[in-house]
Parts: C-alpha cells; sequence; structure tokens
C-alpha cells in the first residue's frame, strides 16, 4: 500500500509539474494535512530534477484555521512542506484567512487551474463540512467534531484543536478546469465509496465532485476513479 501510495503521490506531483511546464501562468488550489506530504515531496524533487519555474504559479491554499499559531498554520505548513524549497514568490502565497475576498481574488487571477484535494472522514473537502451547500463561496465555518477529532493529534489533545476555519467553498472549488483528489489508507474507503457511489449528497460533500467532468480520484483503497 505505501508503494502504491508513493506512486500515487508521484502521478498527482507529475500533473502539477505538467501544466507549470505547459502554461505562462498557473494558479493552484493546494492542501494540507497528512495526505499531499508525498506528493509535495515528488514535486520538490521534480522541481529540482527539471529546474520548473515557480515565479509564475499562484498557489491558493484551500484553507485555514482561525487565528491559529504560526507552527499550526497551513500557511507554515505549505511554507515548510513546499513554498520554501521550490521557491514560490511570497506575492503568489494566498490563504484564505489572509483576504477578505479570496474568490474575488481567483477571479482576478484568472481561476484556479488545478485544484489538490483530500477527503475528510465525514467526506468533507477542504474544510467544507457535512451540509455544506453547492452554492457555497469561499466562508468561515464550524469544524465538526470528526474533523477535529483527527486533527486532534497535531494539537495534543481535542481540547486544544480549534474550532474554526476559513474554506473555500464548494462552488470555488467546483470552478477548477481541473481537480484531482488524493485518498489514501483503509480508514478513507468507506466514505471514498459512499462519495463516489450513488447520487449527490451534501451530507457528503465530496460527492458534489460528481458534478465536475475533469476529476480524477487517485485512492490506494480501491481501484482509481476517473
Ligand atoms: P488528511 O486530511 O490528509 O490529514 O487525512 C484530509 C482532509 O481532511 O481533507
Amino acid at each position: 500500500m505505501t508503494e502504491k501510495k508513493d506512486e500515487l503521490s508521484a502521478i498527482a506531483a507529475g500533473k502539477i509539474a505538467a501544466i507549470i511546464r505547459e502554461k505562462k501562468t498557473v494558479n493552484l488550489g493546494l492542501p494540507t494535512g497528512k495526505t499531499p506530504l508525498l506528493m509535495y515531496q515528488h514535486l520538490i524533487r521534480l522541481t529540482k530534477q527539471d529546474g520548473l519555474d515557480w515565479s509564475s504559479v499562484q498557489c491558493f491554499a484551500l484553507d485555514e484555521y482561525l487565528h491559529p499559531s504560526k507552527e499550526h498554520s497551513f500557511q507554515t505548513y505549505l511554507e515548510t512542506n513546499l513554498y520554501d524549497h521550490v521557491g514560490v514568490p511570497k506575492a503568489n502565497q494566498h490563504n484564505p484567512a489572509m483576504t477578505d475576498n479570496y474568490d474575488q481574488l481567483i477571479t482576478e487571477h484568472g481561476g484556479l487551474d488545478l485544484t489538490i484535494l483530500g477527503i475528510g472522514l465525514n467526506g468533507h473537502i477542504a474544510f467544507n463540512e457535512p451540509g455544506t451547500p453547492r452554492l457555497s463561496f469561499t466562508q468561515c465555518i464550524w469544524l465538526q467534531e470528526t474533523s477535529r477529532k483527527a486533527l486532534s493529534s497535531t494539537f495534543g489533545s481535542l481540547e486544544a484543536t480549534p474550532k474554526t476555519a476559513v474554506t473555500m467553498g464548494i462552488s470555488t472549488i467546483l470552478s477548477s478546469q481541473s481537480i484531482v483528489m488524493l485518498a489514501f489508507g483503509l480508514d478513507k474507503k468507506e466514505i471514498v465509496e459512499r462519495a463516489f457511489g450513488n447520487g449527490v449528497n451534501p451530507e457528503i460533500p465530496a460527492s458534489f465532485l460528481k458534478l465536475h467532468n475533469t476529476v480524477s480520484v487517485l485512492t490506494d483503497c480501491g481501484s482509481a476513479i476517473g
């Protein structure tokens, strides 16, 4: 399974590298969490190997806690795991907690070309928790207990885990030209199957991805979809 995860992470990194080579300017939606860590390692390797130029790549973090400590912020995560290694200019590092109107900023840059997503155990994408409507833009949300429990290992306890965050909405994500979802580990198997099973259900936000024409699901817990 680890081998498969590595292979799929390399595929996702390859898709990002390909679009950076192809297009003059590129707008990426980027996730945090455990899932994309290997993908970022591959991307750093590809950047060094092929001399990928990130100077015209605009990076849009999918989400952020509200008032995080520097240590726990997703901005720091992206700096540590990607930006500082590949040379993303500071001005190209965007975060929804640093901007009043994230959707407008994304639109002004020409819209997202490629968005990479993970999936939460409750089916969330970015931090769009169950019940989020299809028509939702970047907004502040309350994190549900399932999400907070999954995040609590980073904070030491559930009590110390943030309750609020700001996230791109479902509409923001679906406006991306193409989308890649990564789902690794047996604990994600059931929710991935439910999300891509019958119909679209706001109680499983990832199921909204079925409304998009260009989604690849890269998962080691079943066959890849899309
Ligand atoms: P994880 O989080 O990568 O840490 O499992 C995924 C998500 O919540 O989107």
